[in-house]
Order: structure tokens, then C-alpha cells, then sequence
């Protein structure tokens, strides 16, 4: 596969990445998942514009990145990934500079990769999973998308290690956000997601389905879920880039009170699928 490096369009295998890279030594970069559809780069603008955020909160020497665009067109391109879907992996790192805990001389340039990849999802997960709830490892800034995930790996295979799709993060009491997702209830007809805070990722699905409750006349509220009304709720979502709208049917191994996808879930996931099919490519 074509993958971008710092300028340069080369084969995978001929990226060469130095050990001195503060993303591979210190986890010190960002990154972004973007979806395509039928070739189509989805919310495009809004993964670039969260990247700059993130590079401003991390004192990065440069915070646009809006000419990455041609760079993912260019791989779904050159890559044959047109049709079906794709997603477009986006990794950017303080660059690389020896060991030390201070940030490299001030011209250093950043590291830009980006790839390419066929997309296949679980369409079985579109009627329903299961999730866990974990407590919440994570360090404080979980708004800033960087790559030390660390925290989020170990939930997500403990959910699989017991038969589960996702685990939810929950911090004092409330639950929060999965490890790549964040979460919906429904509660007598209006759609409820956590506020965004620092300890959330502010998620370009969760944006576009307040978007499409705001058009289809469905209520929304943003504030804190608590495990109990979590557990109450008439219908639970996770949504993400990867996941896009994805009932919740169980939780720690029994079922919640929705045991069947909802009709607000229902008419979310198809309002969602109708604007995927219809996005234009955007820059
Ligand atoms: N993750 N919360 C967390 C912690 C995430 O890592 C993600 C996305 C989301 C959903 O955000 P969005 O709708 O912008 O994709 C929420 C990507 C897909 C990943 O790590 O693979």
C-alpha cells in the first residue's frame, strides 16, 4: 500500500521512521481515524480541525493541517480504495530529536504520517453488543487525541475477554465514553450524551448525531450519565468513526432494560447512513 511520509508518497514497506521519533519514544503525537465512504473522506474538515486543537494543546510547532486533505485523497486514490470503504489513518509526532524531557529545539519539524486501508465493519454490530464498564485509568486531558492509548487497550481487551464489543469508562460514578466511542441514552424520548470535558474525546460522530437529532426534531441534553440511570436507560448508543451508530443491548453480561435496538437508535442509524451516502468530498 502507498502510505505518506513528511512530503513523500512511498510504498509501506520503504517508511523508515527513526528510533528517536518522540511519537515511538515518548507516545508525544496525534493521530486521527477518518472514515470514506464510496471513496468520499466523511467530515473531513473536522478531523483537521480536531488535530490542530490537539497540536495547540500540545504546544506543537505547526496547527493546520487542513492540506492533509489532498494527502488522504491522494491515498484512497493511488490505493484503489474508490469504491467500498476505507479509512484513512493519520499520525502526527513532535518529530525526532534525542532523548529528553524537554521539547526539541524549536525548528525541529513535526512527524506527518498517513495511510490507507480497506474498511469491512461488523454489520452484526449495527443490531446490538455488549459492553463492560471499567473504572477509568486514563490521564485527565482524554480530549486531546494522542496515541498513548494505553489505558484504552487493556479496557478494550478485557471487553473481549468477556464476550463483549467495547468498555465504558466510568469516573466517579458517571459513565463517560468507550475506548474508541462515545455514548448515547435515550430517556423518555430525549437523546442524552455526557457533556464535552476534558475527560472526553470530543468526537466528530457524537457532533454529527446531535446534528441529525437537531434536524429530525429529537430532543438532546448534554450532561453526565450516572452508572444507574445509565442502566435505566430506554435505549443505549455508542457512536464513532469506526462503530457509527451502534446499539448497546448488555452490560457486564446481562441484559439492559433495551434489549432490542430502539426506534430513536433505528432512525438515528439510517439519518446517518443517508449523509454518509451523501457527503461530498470536503478538503
Ligand atoms: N477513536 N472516544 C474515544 C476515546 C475515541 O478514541 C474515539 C475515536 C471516539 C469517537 O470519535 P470520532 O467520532 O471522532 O471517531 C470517542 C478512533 C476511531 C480510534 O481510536 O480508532
Amino acid at each position: 500500500m502507498l502510505a505518506y511520509l513528511n512530503g513523500q508518497f512511498l510504498q509501506e514497506e520503504e517508511i523508515r521512521i527513526s528510533p528517536e521519533d518522540r511519537g515511538f519514544l515518548f507516545a508525544d503525537a496525534l493521530y486521527e481515524v477518518i472514515r470514506t465512504y464510496e471513496g468520499r473522506l466523511f467530515e473531513a474538515r473536522a478531523h483537521w480541525d480536531r488535530l490542530g486543537y490537539g497540536a495547540k494543546a500540545l504546544r506543537f510547532n505547526r496547527t493546520d493541517f487542513g492540506d492533509l486533505g489532498e494527502v488522504a485523497e491522494a491515498l484512497i486514490r493511488e490505493n484503489r480504495l474508490n469504491q467500498g470503504d476505507a479509512t484513512v489513518y493519520v499520525q502526527v509526532t513532535r518529530g525526532r530529536a534525542p532523548r529528553s524531557h524537554a521539547f526539541p529545539a524549536p525548528g525541529t519539524p513535526l512527524t506527518v504520517y498517513a495511510s490507507a486501508r480497506p474498511f469491512h465493519p461488523k454489520p452484526s454490530a449495527l443490531d446490538g453488543i455488549a459492553v463492560i464498564l471499567v473504572s477509568d485509568q486514563r490521564w485527565a486531558r482524554c480530549d486531546i487525541k494522542t496515541v498513548g492509548l494505553t489505558a484504552n487497550i487493556l479496557a478494550h481487551q478485557q471487553a473481549l475477554d468477556h464476550q463483549a464489543s467495547e468498555a465504558l469508562f466510568v469516573r466517579d460514578g458517571a459513565v463517560l465514553e468507550g475506548t474508541h466511542t462515545n455514548l448515547f441514552t435515550v430517556v423518555e424520548g430525549t437523546v442524552v450524551t455526557p457533556p464535552r470535558t476534558n475527560y472526553i474525546l470530543g468526537g466528530i460522530t457524537r457532533r454529527v448525531v446531535l446534528d441529525l437529532c437537531r434536524e429530525l426534531s429529537i430532543p438532546t441534553v448534554e450532561k453526565p450519565i450516572y452508572e444507574s440511570q445509565f442502566r435505566e436507560a430506554d435505549e443505549v448508543m455508542v457512536v464513532g468513526t469506526t462503530m457509527e451508530i451502534t446499539p448497546v443491548l448488555r452490560v457486564d453480561g446481562q441484559s439492559l432494560r433495551s434489549r432490542t435496538p430502539g426506534q430513536i437508535t433505528r432512525r438515528l442509524q439510517k439519518a446517518f447512513r443517508d449523509k454518509a451516502a451523501a457527503a461530498e468530498t470536503s478538503p
